[in-house]
């Protein structure tokens, strides 16, 4: 896929465009590092996501996960457009509940929930609480028989289904820290539907990992999932309202093809992925059709999930397409005995915290040189005091391209843009090294650019601080 097939880039006066407007000039005018989101691309996401669900599933719900990318006006955007929301803390249930959304369309996930978080869980009446282990499921009785209020819960259940990718991105195994492993499932259901009165359990949940390129990953999680309901029902009774696959719906970047030659195939396949949503919600659509239960299940459980409603999580998948970085080049130097040129940016890790943690791939371009072609490499690196702070991988395994592609002429002053940075971006920004956190912008559908979160200025550095 080459970049301006996607018609949210564009090209005027030689500079590169986000959703119509001329980056060159946003950068003049509120400053770098910027983060610039698009409110038309958020919601043609949402849509997408939930078209394709729908056509082959009555019953389909959207929960927007809101770890990805948390500014109130990007919450708003997403619910307006017709999606739910998942949350990983209080912090977010409450940025959710501040930006409109309904406790019952809100669902919350997390291994280390505190009383407090599950207790406003409950008081708010969220749509789940997805209990992460047995001791958490007992916690939730006892706040709700304090309360006296019903919890609304569904098991994350940890299907043992690898995505075959950076180990820190992968959520559905043992050796994860997440959810109860498939022996526990019935001691849980059993303890939930002892508890009715206190306990609504609604469903199961699984989570495998963010960006999961293989459509076997998802196949086989929720086959899984789908065995361990009805083996359940045949010994319990219960069967599931809701059936949640959690998020990973993969994103494709437009990563450098002459990487392939030294990356690992699975990194470099991971990071372009080709898998669309089509195909992911064709495959598990099919998997709960009557028809299809019947073959394994038997004729008398064929019809076990014909009223279930689908949840999803996506996050990336949502927002990491509306959103581009914009960065200053502060620096140059030429290492002669590699024989490199390296760029330094005003972006580094305090701003783009993923490059460090999961060396993830942000294709990135000379916005105010598009029309040069793009072919010198250079190595490039981000402002912080620490060697890895650098938008290549620094100790060789290959996780990330060596090189970026520029024009010859590129040199400081000039601005790169980095693509698909929508999200796991700004709520990962910190202060580390005294730096300030950088503004965020929304293109708003009718063409006017807002501000959405202002640029930090030295003075929040000291704010919460108290001198002696
Ligand atoms: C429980 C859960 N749901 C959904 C997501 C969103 O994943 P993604 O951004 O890959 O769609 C995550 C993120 O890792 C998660 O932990």
């Amino acid at each position: 896929m080459k970049i301006f097939d996607n018609k949210i880039y564009g090209e005027r006066d030689g500079s590169f465009c986000f959703d119509g407007q001329n980056l060159t000039e946003l950068a003049e005018t509120y400053g770098t590092p910027l983060y610039i989101f698009s409110e038309r691309e958020l919601k043609k996401n949402v849509r997408e996501i939930d078209e394709q669900f729908r056509t082959l599933w009555g019953k389909v719900s959207i929960h927007y996960a809101a770890k990805c990318e948390s500014t109130v006006a990007i919450l708003q955007t997403i619910r307006k457009a017709g999606s739910n929301l998942e949350v990983n803390s209080g912090g977010e249930l409450f940025k959710g509940l501040y930006s409109g959304f309904k406790g019952n369309q809100i669902v919350f996930n997390g291994v280390s929930k505190s009383e407090d978080e599950i207790e406003m869980a409950i008081i708010n009446n969220i749509k789940s609480i997805n209990v992460d282990s047995l001791y958490e499921l007992k916690r939730v009785l006892r706040l709700a028989e304090r309360l006296k209020e019903r919890a609304n819960i569904c098991l994350r259940i940890v299907p043992e289904v690898s995505t075959g990718v950076v180990k820190g991105n992968e959520t559905g195994t043992h050796e994860s820290k997440f959810g109860i492993t498939l022996d526990e499932v019935e001691t849980a259901v059993c303890l939930a539907m002892e508890n009715k009165s206190l306990i609504r359990l609604r469903g199961y949940h699984f989570h495998i990992g963010t960006q999961t390129y293989d459509l076997r990953s998802f196949t086989e999680a929720f086959r899984i999932m789908l065995q361990t309901a009805v083996a359940i029902y045949k010994s319990t009774g219960f069967g599931p309202e809701l059936l949640n696959i959690g998020g990973g719906l993969p994103v494709p970047h437009y990563i450098d093809p002459t990487a392939s030659q030294y990356m690992p195939r699975n990194i470099y396949a991971m990071l372009k992925s080709e898998l669309t949503i089509e195909r992911i919600a064709k495959e598990l659509c099919q998997e709960m059709e009557e028809e299809q239960v019947r073959v394994w299940a038997g004729s008398e459980h064929a019809a076990l999930f014909h009223d279930t409603e689908l949840v999803l999580e996506p996050g990336r998948k949502i927002s990491a397409s509306a959103g581009v970085l914009l960065s200053r080049i502060e620096n140059e130097k030429k290492r002669n005995e590699l024989d490199e040129s390296w760029l330094m940016i005003d972006a580094g890790f305090n701003t783009l915290m993923e490059v460090k943690t999961y060396f993830w791939y942000y294709h990135m371009v000379c916005a105010n040189k598009i029309n040069e072609l793009h072919i010198k490499p250079f190595k490039v690196a981000g402002p912080c005091c620490d060697s890895g702070d650098v938008y290549f991988d620094i100790d060789y395994h290959k996780s990330l391209p060596d090189y970026r592609v520029f024009p010859e002429s590129t040199e400081p002053g000039d601005l790169i843009a980095m693509l698909n940075v929508g999200a796991y971006g700004t709520p990962n920004m910190s202060n580390y090294n005294g730096r300030t956190m950088a503004g965020v912008l929304l293109i708003r559908e009718n063409g006017e650019v807002v501000t959405i979160k202002s640029a930090q200025k030295y003075g929040d550095l000291v704010a919460n601080e108290i001198k002696i």
